[in-house]
């Protein structure tokens, strides 16, 4: 790929925009060795090499984290009010993030989050129907067939009732138990559910519809990503190869 080396700079970590390019007219950027000044050189971002204050630069077209968000910060990139939760990714050198999807302010979970607006589209465009799974602790009365209605599709106050979804209790001695971190909040049940859509709140609003409350609710999966057991809440890292081939990007 060939950029400017303002974009460049910038893409890589080395300040805003105009920051880079002070940092070039003042002589601190080197390109294969000999000093640019500049800031519309055309870098080929594979072959050139370049350096900045005498840090060489390596740059990366995307980035991917996984992050386990803890509930209390919003999915957004910018809050005049809370924390977001681009404020946990710490380690990035890109200025260009953004979480794909959105999870409610006290949703617990995996998000990913990345400057592949490409991916996002693929994960969240309607038509592509990709699976979203869920574990709740709900109070109230779960209905007998609450598996059903979820399948049959529910009415949750849109014009459409929602596409068929999975719903399974988690069970103590259930693999997925492990995620619930030991919290127990009495008088509700553990489920697992799985929708292929993103509706607003549409968790809550699904078992609202059956009468019940979410009272808990943290994300697991995101089609072939799935959150892993010891990523403790607040923590991230970057996506693994397999991962990356897993959702097609390489
Ligand atoms: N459904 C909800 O109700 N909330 C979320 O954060 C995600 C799915």
């Amino acid at each position: 790929m060939n950029i400017r080396l303002d974009k460049y700079l910038a893409d890589s970590g080395n300040g805003t925009r105009s920051e880079v390019k002070l940092l070039i007219r003042s002589g601190s950027v080197l390109v294969n060795g000999k000093i640019e000044k500049d800031p519309g050189r055309k870098i080929n971002t594979d072959s050139d090499k370049v350096s900045c204050k005498g840090v060489d630069t390596s740059f990366e077209e995307f980035e991917y984290f996984v992050l386990n968000k803890p509930a209390g910060v919003v999915t957004a990139t910018r809050d005049k009010t809370t924390g977001t939760v681009m404020d946990i990714i710490k380690t990035s050198r890109r200025r260009d993030l953004f979480p794909v999807g959105r999870l409610d302010k006290d949703t617990e979970g995996l998000l990913l989050i990345t400057n592949d607006g490409q991916l996002s589209h693929r994960l969240l465009a309607p038509g592509k129907h990709v699976d979203k799974g869920y574990l709740a602790m709900v109070s109230g009365v779960l209905p007998s067939d609450a598996a059903q209605q979820f399948e049959k599709g529910v009415d949750i106050g849109d014009d459409e009732l929602t596409a068929p979804a999975t719903l399974k209790t988690v069970l103590d001695d259930d693999s997925l138990d492990v995620y619930f971190d030991g919290k127990e909040i009495p008088g509700t049940v553990k489920v697992h559910i799985v929708i292929t859509e993103g509706r607003y709140h549409q968790i809550k609003r699904m078992f609202e519809a059956l009468g019940c409350r979410v009272e808990y609710l943290k994300r697991i999966s995101m089609g072939t990503l799935v959150l892993d057991k010891g990523l403790a809440v607040g923590d991230y890292r970057e996506l693994k190869a397999e991962e990356l081939k897993g959702l097609g990007i390489i």
